[in-house]
């Protein structure tokens, strides 16, 4: 089936998931041929979760030997997360390319919005490691909504806060339904909690460091004391801040091949911004709809 829905696009709904038309036609051709090697990571996320932020900490964190100083000369301070660690099925397999990956070095890192049930073969059969990232609906949704907003021109016709809720509440928007999305990968990280971790966005604002070690303890490269008593983990938690990314002059003046603006990933960053969009009800509906799939999978948000 087809729907009206993101930007100007039709979206369609594949293996239960909703896509752009060119979005899909990627979706395929990396379905058909991307190879997973049993070292890759791949950093999932539903659009808006903060995948920019996860990118940028996994690239340090990886990277930190080559790479183990934060202020001077790190790759993060001139160029874009999304082009550090590209996305498969948008950067890589978009317009039907093949990928070139000679140039990546192992562990390969990959991002993805794809749900748990359209990975590629080779990826749900490997041991790859995944890493997952929620964000609570509400401010998912917002994110979402100014996003597609800042990407619209003037004949896209209308894109009413309203209207895009009440799409989002019915699972319709970019790589929705939401809840189904999240839970795909929080129901697989109980099943194999050494192969998925499950992160939220809100924790990692609240107990940044602590996320850090978690992560680097799941990929394998857990920080020694030394790098502790350095200042490792309080240097990448820096450099990969909100407040560091988006002032850099590469992340407000650059933009990705295909036309979005880098600063277009950076907003405000913060825990909460719903309430500042959505009408009391609104929040009711996405804190029912949440309940309601949630309910006996133990997923708060
Ligand atoms: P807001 O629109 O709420 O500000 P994604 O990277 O998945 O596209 O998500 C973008 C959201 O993550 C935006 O949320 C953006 O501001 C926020 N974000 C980007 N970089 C961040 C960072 N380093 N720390 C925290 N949030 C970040």
């Amino acid at each position: 089936p087809a729907e009206k829905g993101w930007v100007a696009n039709l979206l369609h709904q594949y293996q239960g998931f909703w896509h752009t038309t060119r979005q899909l036609q990627a979706v395929l051709t990396c379905q058909n041929h991307f190879q997973a090697q049993e070292t890759d990571i791949l950093l999932v996320t539903t659009p808006k979760s903060g995948t920019t932020w996860l990118k940028a900490i996994v690239f340090a964190l990886m990277n930190r030997v080559k790479y183990p100083n934060t202020d001077n000369n790190h790759p993060l301070l001139s160029e874009n997360p999304h082009i550090l660690v590209p996305f498969l099925e948008y950067g890589l397999y978009i317009d039907s390319q093949v990928p070139n990956f000679t140039t990546f070095t192992s562990p390969r890192l990959f991002g993805t919005h794809l749900p748990l049930v359209s990975l590629p073969e080779s990826a749900k059969n490997s041991s790859c490691k995944l890493v997952y990232l929620c964000r609570n609906p509400k401010d998912t949704f917002v994110s979402l909504w100014h996003f597609t907003n800042k990407l619209r021109t003037k004949d896209m016709g209308s894109n009413s806060l309203e209207e895009t809720f009440d799409k989002f509440t019915r699972g319709v928007s970019l790589y929705g339904p939401f809840w189904d999305h999240v839970l795909g990968y929080w129901k697989e990280s109980l099943e194999n909690p050494e192969r998925v971790l499950f992160l939220k966005y809100e924790e990692m604002k609240e107990q940044p460091k602590l996320q850090l070690m978690k992560l680097a303890q799941f990929l394998g490269c857990p920080f020694s004391n030394e790098e502790e008593t350095r200042g490792a983990v309080d240097g990448i938690q820096k450099l990969c801040s909100f407040e560091n990314l988006s002032n850099l002059e590469v992340n407000k003046t650059g933009k990705l091949a295909s036309g979005e603006e880098y600063k277009a990933f950076f907003r405000r960053g913060e825990v909460g911004d719903a309430k500042n969009h959505l009408t009391p009800q609104m929040i009711e509906k996405l804190d029912q709809i949440t309940e309601q799939k949630s309910h006996g999978y133990g997923l708060k948000f």
